[in-house]
């Protein structure tokens, strides 16, 4: 399928670099493609970023069919462009979208898609320290209709945001409180695709920790109410005894392409992973035994964000003194430098545009 281009002819104020924050201001284009049964993906375009039309009976507006995708952009001190394991992201896109019904999409076309559009708006990719451009390939069912059932016409965009740190306080570790009430998922729900109902789901919890003066929720599993999941949006890991343990994929853990990364990377160093299920209770004995060496989150936006304090109850337990964790810097240093090309990539991840 050709990508029909139309440029704006109203190029948009950049914002300053020291004054990015996470997916708030969008670049001049933004890509589009439709899915009509029977016919499949067509009218794939590249279009002036702006508002797009819906009937208000649209299907996704009701039952969140849904599904959605992260990765990002950088600048190289050459000036050149890269992205960082595309592949994996669509590759993920694909079993999400398995999941919610959705149509599969052609891999390589809508890396071809995503190459052209960044691409043209690259000029919008920050070079600042921490800075990268935010990709979010979604698609969403438009059948205007309303009883339940799969959708048979979807709308396929790919829009990008030049972005600084995901959280305020940068790489500052975080306050993160075990969540025993709400649950992100259960076996058999839809806790490992990336659909938009997963975070709305999130959301009353959210807004709860943040009334303890916590900044996010470790959540726990939905059934036993002890096995430790994921961070907030992301994935976790402890280092525990020269160990870094990250709890294994369960079926309702999102299989994060940082994850995938940090594990690897580790490997690639002569590390131990231990991919297994945690409990809360076994990581509080590791803690009062004083063999927590550190604990840290990982995700495409926040990239790593290191666990500080971790409130369960009544009781707070404090990682590394509440400090940058030695292996949170050098996992953070090592991703980062290979996305903006300051480390050279061993693992083959790059993929320049
Ligand atoms: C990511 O880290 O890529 C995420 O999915 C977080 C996003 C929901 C902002």
């Amino acid at each position: 399928m050709e990508i029909k281009i139309v440029k704006t002819t109203n190029l948009k104020e950049k914002t300053k670099e020291d004054a990015l924050a996470f997916g708030v201001h969008f670049t001049d284009h933004m890509f589009m493609m439709d899915y009509t049964e029977g016919i499949g993906w067509h009218d794939a375009t590249i279009m002036p970023y702006g508002p797009i039309e819906l009937m208000p009976s649209s299907m996704v507006l009701h039952y969140a069919q849904e599904v959605f995708e992260g990765l990002k952009a950088y600048k190289t001190p050459n000036g050149e462009t890269q992205l960082f394991r595309p592949q994996e992201n669509l590759k993920r896109m694909n079993r999400s979208n398995e999941r919610m019904c959705i149509p599969q999409i052609d891999e390589d076309f809508v890396l071809e898609a995503l190459k052209t559009l960044v691409k043209l708006d690259e000029n919008w990719i920050p070079n600042s320290p921490g800075t990268s451009l935010y990709i979010r390939p979604f698609v969403f069912a438009t059948d205007p209709f309303i009883g339940v059932r799969v959708s048979k016409q979807y709308i396929f965009m790919i829009i990008m945001s030049p972005v600084g740190s995901y959280y305020k306080g940068g790489m500052a570790p975080e306050r993160i409180y075990v969540e025993d009430e709400y649950a992100r998922t259960v076996r058999g729900g839809t806790g490992e695709a990336k659909c938009g109902g997963n975070y709305a789901g999130g959301l009353a919890a959210q807004q709860k920790v943040s009334t303890k003066g916590f900044e996010q929720i470790l959540w726990l599993d939905g059934v036993e109410r002890k096995y430790i999941e994921e961070v907030g949006t992301s994935n976790v890991f402890f280092l525990i005894d020269d160990v870094f343990v990250t709890p294994s994929l369960s079926g309702t853990i999102l299989p994060g392409i940082t994850r995938k990364s940090v594990i690897e990377l580790l490997k690639h160093w002569g590390k131990t992973v231990d991919e297994r299920r945690i409990t809360i209770d076994e990581l509080y004995e590791a803690y009062q035994q004083g063999r927590i060496q550190e604990a840290f989150a990982t995700g495409t936006a926040a990239v790593i964000s290191p666990i500080g304090t971790l409130g369960w109850k009544d009781i707070e337990m404090t990682f590394n003194n509440g400090e940058i964790g030695e292996y949170a810097q050098k996992i953070y240093d090592t991703l980062y430098g290979m996305q903006t090309g300051n480390v050279t990539d061993q693992l083959n991840w790059i993929v320049k545009i």
